[in-house]
């Protein structure tokens, strides 16, 4: 006998994990389903530690937006957003100056809905629906027009999504497509998971997203730098999420504190 399926909108595939959802799940938020927290307790047990290297690039988010804001960069692109949690980009910037303006982008069901709800009242910030593969649909997007003005510098936010991205839909170039359209002076921050420590351990855990549309592509070191290729990487480079200019203290000392490299980088 099959159990009843939970409550949610006929549009979600409850079939299937989400990548949004699971990340929801590892962070502790509320916006998840069955399959999802079946397929993130598996990778939790074959990738210990997942959940805080969760919470660590969500820490690095907020710090990378602080030093955008600190560059002087009022405008984000978030590229691959995931479903609203505590601190969200707009929340960060319009803290520290209520003039921010953001474009959420995503492709999963929920978190554009969850994200729609959430900005509902803000005329600053706006969520779109699209793959992020696809620069010129997001590029000239009525959000991005409405609320992006790009002769000035733009915060580019791409925050453990292009693993996300296979080879073959070459990283590199979407990247370069999003940073062609931006001023001098707009700042690119990325994320992204690696093998290069644990490959047994990351291997088994991204197998558990292989039957949905979002495979896992894991990069090494010297793959993720490449993707700042033509910028200018600012102090510490690419180093572990919770390394890249940590507050206080990195809390860093579980396991798994480099199976996500982050870096910051200007256009000059
Ligand atoms: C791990 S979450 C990261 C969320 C947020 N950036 C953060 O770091 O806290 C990855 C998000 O990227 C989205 N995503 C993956 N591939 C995408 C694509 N090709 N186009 C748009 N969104 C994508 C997923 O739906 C998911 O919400």
């Amino acid at each position: 006998m099959t159990s009843p399926r939970p409550p949610g909108p006929d549009w979600v595939n409850l079939d299937r994990p989400s990548p949004a959802r699971v990340y929801d799940y590892l962070l502790g938020g509320g916006h998840n389903f069955p399959v999802d927290r079946e397929a993130a307790n598996h990778m939790l047990r074959v990738l210990p530690g997942l959940d805080a290297v969760a919470g660590w690039n969500r820490a690095f988010l907020r710090r990378a937006v602080l030093f955008m804001i600190d560059q002087g960069i009022t405008q984000f692109l978030d590229l691959g957003s995931g479903i609203p949690t505590v601190g969200n980009v707009h929340e960060i910037a319009q803290r520290a100056d209520p003039g921010c303006r953001v474009v959420y982008v995503d492709r999963d069901e929920v978190a554009v809905a969850h994200t729609e709800m959430v900005v509902a009242d803000d005329e600053n910030t706006a969520i779109l629906r699209a793959d992020i593969r696809t620069p010129h649909v997001v590029l000239r997007s009525p959000q991005v027009g409405r609320l992006l003005d790009l002769r000035r510098p733009v915060g580019l936010l791409m925050v453990a999504v292009m693993h996300f991205v296979s080879d073959e839909a070459d990283p590199g170039g979407v990247i370069a497509a999003y940073l062609d359209a931006l001023p001098p002076g707009s700042v690119l921050a990325l994320s992204h998971l690696t093998a290069d420590h644990r490959p047994t351990e990351v291997a088994l855990a991204t197998k558990a997203l292989s039957n949905t549309c979002d495979q896992v592509h894991p990069r090494s070191y010297d793959q993720v730098s490449a993707l700042f290729t033509g910028l200018e990487l600012v102090d510490p480079g690419v180093v572990g999420v919770p390394f890249w200019r940590p507050e206080l203290t990195t809390g860093a000392d579980g396991v798994g504190h480099d199976d996500m490299y982050a870096g910051v980088a200007r256009k000059v």
